[in-house]
């Protein structure tokens, strides 16, 4: 396995895979890597015969107020886990790298980043289209893999890679759990022992909503407001949105006929939780 600092040194060698037949997969991440990460790297492994990671916490999708600073890594354990799923390189920035000084281009996906995490942090989407798009132009993959637990992230790639004629094909792969339901997260590292069950009502709550539409229950508003009462029940946790919207465009809706996305996200204690599930009708 290689691991490589440098853009002009992955540029390179990804130039020199391509020449040489090879297809490239890339998964982006930003370390601390878990059970999913893998699981991407796993995918990405059956589609190529050269898997990239990347490791960069990237400054610019955090918020003034958010976790930049505190935000777990592991390098050393990071690199023994690529190791042992058969990662060939890692690229491994440093922020200046990515960032140097007179860095001044955003690309910003317009509308699909005016729902759900788009409204509680403003310009974390342009952070990540941006850093996506330059990892791409870096690495050069021929598919891309990313988590349906960031269901608006892929959809907002996707979209990007779509409207700016990227010919790399972007793959989702399912939210990985821990055996209680718990989506895996690297933030799930900040949840105290008495966090934990108030966690778990992210997951009890999707479940709820997917027992009430089969039970006949189409009106999103009636699940929404079961579904924020059961996550109430809850200590520690603080609803940032609740949301049954149009799986492609994310716009709020009213009644569910076909499918519909239910998303979440709740702070419990400081730390903000994620989860998402397809409602769909039988
Ligand atoms: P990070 O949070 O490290 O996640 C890296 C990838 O792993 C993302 O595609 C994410 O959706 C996926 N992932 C995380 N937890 C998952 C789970 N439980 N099940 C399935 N997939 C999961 O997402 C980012 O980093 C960054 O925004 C990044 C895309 C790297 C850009 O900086």
């Amino acid at each position: 396995m290689k691991i490589i600092e440098t853009v002009r040194e992955m540029q390179s060698v990804a130039d020199a895979m391509r020449s040489a037949g090879h297809t490239i997969a890339l998964v982006p991440t930003m370390g601390y890597l878990h059970e999913a990460h893998l699981e991407l790297m796993r995918v990405g492994k059956r589609h190529a015969n050269k898997l990239i990671i990347s490791i960069f916490v990237n400054p610019t999708q955090f918020g003034p107020s958010e976790d930049y600073e505190r935000y777990p890594r592991d390098p050393e354990g990071d690199l023994e886990k690529a190791r042992s799923v058969g990662v060939d390189i890692v690229f491994m920035p440093p922020v200046e790298e990515m960032y140097p000084e007179g860095f001044q281009t955003t690309v910003k996906v317009e509308k699909l980043t005016q729902h759900l995490c788009g409204l509680s942090r403003p310009g974390h989407f342009d952070g990540v289209t941006t850093v996506v798009c330059k990892l791409f132009n870096i690495t050069k993959p021929h598919i891309a893999i990313f988590g349906q637990k960031d269901y608006q992230q892929l959809a907002v790639i996707s979209r990007m890679a779509m409207d700016l004629n990227m010919d790399i094909q972007i793959i989702g792969v399912p939210t990985v759990r821990e055996a209680d339901g718990l989506a895996m997260s690297s933030r799930n590292a900040y949840l105290t022992q008495e966090q934990r069950p108030s966690a778990l009502s992210l997951k009890k709550s999707l479940e709820l909503a997917d027992e009430m539409l089969r039970k006949g229950e189409t009106d999103a508003k009636a699940i929404v407001r079961a579904v924020e009462a059961l996550i109430k029940e809850h200590p520690f946790t603080e609803i940032d949105y609740v949301s049954i919207c149009d799986p492609v465009t994310l716009e709020d809706m009213d009644r569910i006929d076909q499918e519909a996305l239910l998303a979440l996200a709740v702070k419990v204690g400081h730390t903000r939780l994620i989860d998402n599930q397809i409602l769909k009708r039988k």
